[in-house]
């Protein structure tokens, strides 16, 4: 079988056009230019406003403020191939807004008009610094190291394109090329290795794979720096190759992938809900062990795709394994260590309070850590797995090698009697140190509230473990970033305790000085940079990268020196940008909520507005798209909110929607905008939209059945959910539980029964056929229901799209605007067309 053969007709067309890759159509803002001129002569209006708040994070809004030929430009093509370009962030999430994916201006209109605000560089295994930059054209990048312990600059290689894969030795580097997207990370591409000599490139190439045209699925180096060979999965299986110079060389190091029993490459399950990366596959620092993950979907049920084209008279489908909320049969896991020495393969059991569950539990994570010397007893290495049950309320952290296992420690996800459930991103970090490893986990505080905390879990010498000591304070950590052995210093990323703040924090004797920890935030020593955020630190901890974010301002890009903060180098972004517009009004703040809770928000209002004016508001609730191209010339106010469910401030605001979603979010968002009609004079209480993208679509939903008509006159759903039982079984269990044991709190999350309520409200529906995240099945019950009950409302069927709607933005949104300002705001702002 070649690749996944999961299609149901046309066996003979290749896999490459079955999916994602056919039909581009619209790629930059072709829509705004030539035959439709109102468009052109509406201007766009581009806000790029990066803002990381406490919880409305890197938000960039796009508003262009004059027509752009993009055929101009040519910033689209300036990526190289690695580069998988991310549209949305429109999952239903719980945190959208504090996210910090951010929708650039070169992914919406594939030109960078105004800010230097998408920067590229990496880390070498010794800590060297690589920037890599592109000045105009592809041909010139500009490649730079800055060793470790210096901040002197470094001609590094020439060629970008291999600069970010050297092998861990620097010999070897390959680049790819993307053949196939699949998923929201995933992707199948051809690999070639070369050789570098002195930072040149070798002209001769080798394939990656068992033949010249095999697609490549993952691909990793052995982390040792004193070797290039690697392991990569083809076809769902792994392979090993130990000479890059010899593709033929290379060993099938499992058997029998295929699309529903993967190996090494993540299914569509773990990909989206717990991974978040497509491979699953970790190496051991020394590079003797691999550890992978083998995704059995055999006995999961199916969903079907479909794809329309013109070769084809019939429709294809999609055969895609999806597992909902409450099935039987989930997707199956199961761990497994390669041993390099002796080329033994074992499999490691799961904990036994989970092996005795059916496979009805999930592996977060794997992290290969060197044996600390407490723990001398389990040889040099070992890994440790983060498990959990499939309610996702017990954790359990094992270490393993290729002979035993031991538990390190495991508790229910339960902090002073409250009930958490375990959130996949807090986990996954692990840090080791001297004597074990650090993670986040909740603590409570003095406060009342429980913040995740970074929590230092020391091993003893048979491997059990206690948590030793706790980092944190007053809200919650979001990130670890790095932990230095040898400095013995923390960083990590938190929204600290203002609204609109996003920092840096750096905590110096961080485990074996005194007790008492001191929480240095690096903001605070930056000009003008309430919100910066770090990728991440170099791999000995030692520096870190600092971005600092601006609303309509190039974002500052800082090389900083962990130790003594004071060390420091501005790498780019240090010359104003240049917005040939007046820039909005931002303005952060909060109003007390009757939940009893603080309700913060975003407003952004045009600049000039006269007095007495009244100009309409868009809500974007969250899960909405991270960038907007519409109406901010049309004088119209733009907020965001977090209200009970959000992140950041602790579990008193997320335990509110444990198994209840959809109920206490809609109730604030309500007397959110109350509290604006109250407070803010210049919004239109005749004109106030809500909008919101997958889970931001069903709560604007949800809204619209609750408020009909009294506040919100509009409202626009884009790929929402209608009813949490067609969603996946790893997200919605993780908040909902199992539907037998909480029919009501599914029940509540079903919209369809109360379509009848749609009404006094302009609603707006649109939703991508083939979104294999969230299904338009939901959509199509939920406008069934919509016309069964007679209701007026527009829909928007995009065929061949996914839940990001790519292809198809600027339609969507110059539908949206139109929908604004024609059938909502009903505008006498000014004549439209
Ligand atoms: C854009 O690309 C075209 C051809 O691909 C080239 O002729 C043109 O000079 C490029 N423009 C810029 C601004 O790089
Ligand atoms: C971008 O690259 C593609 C092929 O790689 C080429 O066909 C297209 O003309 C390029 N676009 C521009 C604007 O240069
Ligand atoms: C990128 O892809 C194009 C074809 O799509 C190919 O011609 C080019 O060589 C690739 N570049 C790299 C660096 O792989
Ligand atoms: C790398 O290329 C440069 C310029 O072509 C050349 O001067 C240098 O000797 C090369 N280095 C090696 C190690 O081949
Ligand atoms: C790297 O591999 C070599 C050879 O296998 C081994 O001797 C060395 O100890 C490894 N390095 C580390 C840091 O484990
Ligand atoms: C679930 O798996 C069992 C075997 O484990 C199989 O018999 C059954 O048909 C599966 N159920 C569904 C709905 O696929
Ligand atoms: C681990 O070793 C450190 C000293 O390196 C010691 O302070 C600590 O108590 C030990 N922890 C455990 C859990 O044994
Ligand atoms: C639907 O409308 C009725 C009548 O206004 C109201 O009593 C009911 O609570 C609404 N349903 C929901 C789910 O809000």
């Amino acid at each position: 079988m070649e690749n996944d053969v999961s299609l149901l007709s046309s066996p003979g067309v290749p896999r490459s056009s079955q999916f994602q890759n056919y039909d581009v159509e619209e790629q930059g803002c072709s829509v705004f230019s030539g035959k439709h001129s109102y468009v052109a002569r509406t201007c766009c209006v581009v806000f790029i406003l990066i803002i990381c708040l406490i919880f409305l994070l890197s938000v960039i809004f796009v508003f262009m403020q004059r027509p752009v030929d993009l055929n101009s430009q040519n910033a689209s093509n300036s990526s190289t191939n690695d580069s998988l370009i991310e549209s949305t962030s429109s999952k239903p999430k719980f945190q959208s807004l504090l996210t910090s994916r951010r929708f650039t201006f070169d992914q919406l209109f594939s030109g960078k008009m105004f800010l230097t605000d998408s920067y590229d560089y990496i880390w070498l295994p010794d800590g060297s610094f690589v920037h890599m930059k592109i000045d105009g054209t592809v041909a010139n990048p500009r490649i730079s190291k800055i060793p470790l312990g210096t901040f002197e600059t470094k001609p590094f290689m020439s060629r970008i394109e291999y600069a970010r894969s050297l092998s861990s030795d620097g010999e070897y580097a390959y680049a790819s090329r993307l053949v196939n997207e699949i998923w929201r990370h995933s992707a199948e591409r051809l690999y070639h290795i070369v050789k570098i000599t002195n930072g040149n490139v070798s002209s001769e190439q080798w394939h990656v794979g068992p033949d010249e045209n095999s697609l490549i699925q993952a691909f990793y180096w052995n982390p040792n720096t004193s070797s290039h060979d690697f392991v990569y999965v083809h076809n769902y299986n792994l392979y090993y190759q130990r000479d890059p110079e010899r593709p033929d060389s290379a060993i099938q190091l499992t058997m029998g992938g295929s699309t529903f029993n993967r190996f090494g490459i993540a299914n569509w399950l773990y990909e989206e809900e717990i991974l978040e990366v497509p491979g699953a596959v970790w190496w051991s620092p020394s590079g003797r062990y691999v550890s992978y993950l083998r995704f059995d979907d055999r006995e999961v049920n199916r969903i079907f795709l479909p794809k329309y084209n013109d070769e084809d008279s019939y429709v294809e489908y999609f055969e895609l394994p999806y597992p909902k909320a409450g099935v039987l049969n989930n997707s199956l896991v199961t761990q497994y260590i390669w041993d390099s020495e002796n080329h033994k393969i074992v499999e490691t059991a799961p904990p036994n309070e989970l092996s005795s569950s059916n496979g009805n539990y999930y592996v977060l994570t794997n992290k290969w850590i060197t044996i600390p010397k407490n723990a001398s007893d389990l040889g040099e290495e070992r890994l440790i797995t983060v498990w959990t049950n499939r309610d996702q309320n017990y954790l359990y952290y094992s270490l393993c090698n290729e002979q035993d296992c031991v538990m390190i420690l495991s508790f229910p996800f339960r902090v002073d009697g409250r009930q958490l459930w375990v959130q996949p991103r807090d986990v996954i970090g692990i840090f080791p140190t001297e004597s074990g490893f650090l993670t986040l986990l909740p603590h409570s505080h003095e406060d009342g509230n429980i913040y995740n905390h970074v929590a230092h879990i020391e091993m003893d010498r048979t491997g059990t473990g206690k948590i030793t000591r706790w980092i944190g304070d007053n809200f919650d950590v979001i990130s670890i970033k790095g932990y230095s052995k040898k400095l013995d210093a923390l960083t990590f990323t938190a929204y600290g305790d203002g609204i609109g703040e996003h920092g840096i924090y750096i905590v110096k004797e961080a485990l074996y000085g005194s007790q008492k920890n001191t929480l240095h935030k690096v903001s605070e020593l930056f000009d003008e940079c309430r919100s910066m955020t770090s990728p991440s630190a170099d791999p000995t901890g030692e520096r870190i990268v600092v971005q600092c974010e601006k609303p309509f301002d190039n974002t500052r890009l800082y090389l900083v020196d962990v130790a003594d903060t004071t060390k420091r180098i501005l790498l780019d972004g240090g010359t104003k940008a240049y917005i040939p517009f007046e820039i909005p009004i931002v303005k952060f703040g909060k109003f007390p909520l009757p939940s009893g809770i603080d309700g913060h928000y975003m407003l952004m209002k045009p600049p000039n507005l006269q007095d007495g004016a009244k100009i309409p508001l868009l809500l974007d609730i969250y899960g909405g798209p991270d960038s907007k191209n519409i109406v901010s010339q049309y004088d119209i106010a733009y907020a965001r909110i977090d209200v009970r469910g959000s992140g950041g401030r602790g579990w008193k605001l997320k335990e509110q929607v444990y198994k209840n979603l959809g109920e206490a979010e809609v109730v604030d968002t309500l007397d959110m905008v109350r509290e604006f009609l109250n407070n803010v004079k210049f919004i239109d209480e005749d004109r106030i939209a809500v909008m919101g993208w997958s889970y931001g679509g069903f709560l604007t939903s949800k809204i619209a059945i609750k408020d009909q008509g009294e506040l919100v006159k509009c409202a626009i759903s884009i790929a929402p959910v209608t009813d949490f039982k067609y969603y996946d079984s790893a997200y919605t269990e993780r908040y909902l539980g199992q539907p037998s044991d909480n029919p009501v709190g599914y029940s509540n999350t079903n919209v369809i029964p109360h379509a009848r309520n749609v009404t006094n409200v302009k609603y707006f529906l649109a939703h991508g056929e083939r979104d294999d995240n969230v299904h338009y099945q939901n959509s199509a019950r939920w406008s069934e229901a919509l016309q069964y009950n007679g209701v007026h409302f527009t829909q928007l069927v995009y065929a061949n799209e996914a839940h990001s709607l790519s292809h198809k933005l600027h339609h969507l949104y110059s539908e949206i605007q139109r929908f604004l300002m024609n059938d909502c705001f009903n505008s006498n702002l000014v004549d439209f067309l």
